[in-house]
């Protein structure tokens, strides 16, 4: 029998120590109770981290649709899959059942067919968070096509690199979206884009605010009126387990976005699997996510792991401060959600806000919160707690990151007893590793180093998409035989592990992970920028906020320097999009350089830190003399 929803720490335990002393039974037992298949698998994990390669239940045949929606249709047709809350709260929630979402699905695959979708093309979604967002994902599941959800926050260019990079076939958009008070003109974004994406042949359109778009003849096909006279009937292809499933990019710390490649079989049972169990989800529950579809908490944790469990996920449109503050409880109360996942910068930014907000709703029916994306710190933990939680549901921590597909370390809520700031225990499977600078494991307890896996879990990412050598130097040359994260990790006294951050040039700025040479590459695009360095630091509410250096060229010298701030982060608005817009901007005569010519981040660091009392030997560098100048204005 196997352990699909574990009940106590003791049985927590067991079925962890299971997984590790014989992973192959165990992941073999959980897919084969818990899914179905059109074919068993002929080996469940075939693995090698030096090429490297991993296999999950290879020769299995499945689709995952059939898994989260035709399955259902026995016992759960008339339960709501998707209850979609809009933006503005005027509007009315939709209730869409697993009949209807099963329905809407097989008529999108269908367009998609008819548009000439074959198994294995690419697809690129830019939609807003409405229920087409979740037709299209998973019809292109359906379908046996790769589907690339880019975030609606995106901007032109960015999308336009998303697209080119996996040569997407098709752009699925809407005419507008709504953010607060405002909205966005998302298929002019697709318009501009599409001037520099030879691949795309069709656009489809779905409308949402009504706007005034352009459409370009042949190329561009409103989506309803080709949902409306398509059939309700689709065969769901065959697909094997290893087939890729999707591409999500992710931020590397050097170049170009990755395209974390995630196949069929594995993300399916790991994503199912962690979902149910950490956040205890229970047949009438109503589960809210507040991510976006566009990031990977959005694939596994509003679409693939819900539906698979037959739970009621709620896709929501809006943003926390509209009409007000008090959002987020009044769907809480309105839907009566059970569990409730969002990320720490949300929590911060409304607990600025005050108590006042939640008091006013019900919340009692809340049994679980989470908190993904970064680190929460203490003080914002402790409101979830007392003023959402009313120290009655426990929060569960938990960490993972696109390349994971799900949840690596967390608590299990009612079963492992919570520390702030901390995520506490691998979950089934996960083999954790602390790592020192000389790629050597620290073992024992209250230590700190960082952050490996030792051993495939079924939802890692195979591969980045046209680039398996980057694979394999971002995540497996670090540390030999071992999947690097990237984050520095403790352990305490009692095995806990709380994330520290990031310990390459990855900063998380709101919840959002940006890379500092992407908007390196975005600032150096302005006419009048020679050199730029991005830096972290601390921020109230974001978490992190970006702080660049940037030197000017003799044209920009007699320049209005406010002027130029404004210029520089329209650059990177037009280039990756708002997310990535730089807090502090410092011009400066010039960079601290080590004598190869590498800046010196960690001393600009540390500025941005207010630490440049303790900058360390600075005397090897090529310039030490601009250091006191660059102190001495700090902003
Ligand atoms: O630094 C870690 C941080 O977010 C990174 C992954 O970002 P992304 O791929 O965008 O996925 C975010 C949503 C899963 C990680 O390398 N991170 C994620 N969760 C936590 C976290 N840091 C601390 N605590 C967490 N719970």
């Amino acid at each position: 029998m196997s352990n699909y929803h574990i009940k106590h720490l003791e049985e927590y335990f067991q079925v962890y120590n299971k997984s590790v002393n014989d992973p192959e039974t165990f992941w073999g037992e959980i897919a084969e109770e818990n899914f179905i298949w059109h074919k068993k698998w002929d080996k469940v994990l075939q693995w090698d981290f030096t090429k490297p390669e991993v296999k999950w239940f290879e020769g299995a045949k499945l689709n995952i649709t059939e898994n989260c929606l035709d399955r259902h249709l026995i016992t759960r047709a008339d339960k709501t899959a998707i209850l979609f809350e809009p933006n503005d709260p005027k509007e009315g929630a939709q209730h869409i059942s697993y009949r209807t979402l099963h329905e809407r699905v097989c008529r999108m695959a269908n367009v998609l067919k008819e548009q000439g979708v074959e198994k294995g093309d690419r697809i690129c979604i830019y939609l807003p968070m409405i229920p087409e967002l979740v037709f299209t994902v998973l019809a292109c599941a359906r379908v046996g096509a790769v589907h690339s959800v880019v975030f609606a926050g995106f901007s032109s260019t960015a999308l336009a690199t998303r697209i080119n990079d996996c040569d997407c076939k098709m752009v699925i958009t809407s005419d507008g979206s709504y953010r607060g008070k405002k909205t966005i003109d998302l298929k002019g974004i697709v318009d501009e884009a599409l001037k520099d994406c030879p691949t795309v042949n069709t656009v489809l359109v779905a409308k949402r605010i009504k706007s005034d778009i352009t459409m370009v003849a042949n190329r561009d096909h409103w989506l309803q009126p080709l949902m409306d006279a398509a059939s309700t009937n689709h065969k769901a292809e065959i697909m094997d387990a290893e087939d890729p499933l999707f591409i999500l990019y992710t931020s590397g710390s050097t170049g170009s976005p990755k395209g974390m490649l995630h196949t069929t079989a594995g993300y399916m049972v790991y994503s199912s699997y962690t979902f149910k169990n950490v956040f205890n989800y229970q047949e009438n529950d109503v589960y809210w996510c507040s991510a976006d579809v566009g990031w990977i908490t959005g694939h596994s944790y509003i679409i693939y792991g819900p539906l698979a469990n037959g739970a009621t996920s709620i896709l929501f449109e809006g943003v926390p401060s509209y009409p007000d503050y008090g959002r987020f409880w009044e769907v809480v109360e309105k839907h009566g959600v059970n569990q409730f996942y969002t990320a720490p910068t949300a929590i911060r930014a409304l607990a600025k806000e005050g108590s006042a907000f939640p008091e006013k709703y019900n919340l009692s029916s809340l049994k679980v919160l989470g908190t993904v994306g970064e680190p929460i710190n203490e003080e914002a933990w402790h409101w979830y707690d007392d003023h959402v939680g009313r120290n009655n549901s426990p929060i569960v921590d938990t960490y993972f990151q696109t390349e994971n597909g799900g949840i690596m370390l967390t608590p299990l809520p009612y079963i492992t007893p919570t520390k702030p700031t901390f995520a506490t225990l691998p979950f089934i499977g996960i083999q954790p590793a602390l790592m020192d600078e000389n790629g050597k494991e620290i073992k024992g307890n209250q230590v700190s180093g960082r952050l490996c896996i030792k051993f495939p879990w079924p939802s890692i990412a195979r591969t980045i998409w046209g680039n398996h050598q980057r694979y394999k130097e971002t995540y497996f040359t670090a540390f030999k035989n071992k999947y690097f994260t990237g984050d520095g990790a403790l352990r305490d006294e009692s095995g806990y592990y709380r994330i520290t951050g990031r310990v390459d040039d990855v900063i998380i700025v709101s919840g959002h992970n940006l890379g500092t040479a992407p908007i390196e590459d975005a600032i150096n695009e302005h006419p009048d920028v020679a050199e730029s360095a991005i830096v972290g630091y601390p921020h109230d509410i974001k978490g992190n906020a970006l702080y660049g250096y940037i030197t000017l060229k003799a044209s920009g010298k007699s320049r209005d320097e406010d002027t130029l701030r404004k210029e520089i982060n329209q650059t990177i608005t037009e280039h990756i999009g708002p997310i990535a817009k730089l807090d502090k901007i410092q011009f400066s005569d010039g960079l601290p350089k080590t004598r190869s010519g590498k800046i010196m981040r960690r001393i600009l660091r540390k500025i941005a830190h207010n630490e440049s009392d303790n900058l360390g030997d600075i005397s090897t560098l090529l310039n030490p003399e601009v250091v006191q100048s660059v102190i001495d204005n700090a902003l």
